[in-house]
């Protein structure tokens, strides 16, 4: 199975849109989990349009490792929801932090979140890590996350600001091969390609630059006709085909 860790400099790229496209595109039962250290409900609000998360989430999680529970991969999956009717695919979505302080509260239990999603049977885990907390992202995923995206527009406030946090993320991953960049609207002033050549992190995939898609997915709008079509949404196909595959080969 595949970890695939998602983040950015700030700014808002599109971290959580991208990790949704990813999901409900992904060939593969999958769970896509907000791991955001600032909490929101950017995807029960918008994508699911309001739906409650009705207790369930990382909290619930906490409350089975402190009550020392055995972290069997059904008590995870209890905490998650839906993400789509799942004809093809089970698809699920794992709610996030919903305080400040639940996310501090996390710290010490990164190591066994990661080893009972390792459990989870043949399903693949997209982690929305949101933006880079202080700090840097927790080792474990570090370790054990199969990638590492970072995501970033490509004006220039952006770069500057990816800038100066590469350098720590290039140096906490053993094998910096595993570290990839995602670039949201290339061309959007800079060439994606250029963007990557001037941090010097291998570029994974220039997401088109399509609102449209995007708020069907940011925003829950309800989806244009052909929504399969749209750019970005091949976009997401592509990227996740992209990444299955090189999962398998690895
Ligand atoms: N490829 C894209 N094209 C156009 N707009 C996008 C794209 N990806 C994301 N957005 C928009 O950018 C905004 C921030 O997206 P979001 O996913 O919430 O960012 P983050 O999780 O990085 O904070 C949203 O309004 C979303 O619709
Ligand atoms: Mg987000």
């Amino acid at each position: 199975m595949a970890i695939i860790v998602l983040t950015s400099a700030g700014g808002s790229p599109g971290v959580t849109t991208t990790g949704l496209g990813l999901a409900l595109s992904w060939p593969r039962p999958v769970l896509l989990a907000d791991c955001d250290r600032h909490p929101n409900q950017a995807v029960l609000a918008g994508y699911l349009r309001g739906l409650s998360a009705g207790g369930r989430g990382l909290a619930g999680l906490v409350q089975d490792y402190r009550a020392l529970q055995p972290v069997s991969s059904q008590r995870l999956i209890d905490q998650t929801l839906p993400l789509d009717d799942g004809v093809d695919q089970p698809r699920r979505f794992l709610p996030g932090f919903t305080n400040s302080g639940s996310a501090t509260l996390f710290e010490s239990y990164w190591t066994r979140f990661v080893a009972q999603l390792e459990q989870l049977d043949r399903t693949d885990v997209i982690i929305d890590a949101g933006r880079l907390p202080e700090g840097g992202l927790p080792e474990v995923l570090l370790e054990r996350g199969s990638r590492v995206l970072v995501l970033t527009r490509s004006g220039l406030p952006a770069l500057a600001s990816l800038r100066l946090l590469l350098p720590e993320l290039t140096d906490s991953l053993d094998d910096p091969a595993r570290l990839g960049l995602v670039v949201v609207g290339g061309g959007r002033p800079y060439p994606a390609g250029e963007v990557s050549q001037s941090l010097g992190v291998h570029l994974v995939a220039d997401l088109p630059w399509d609102p449209v898609t995007a708020a069907v997915l940011s925003e829950g709008d309800l989806p244009p006709r052909k929504l399969t079509g749209r750019p970005l949404w091949r976009g997401f196909q592509s990227l996740s085909s992209q990444l299955q595959a090189s999962e398998v080969a690895a």
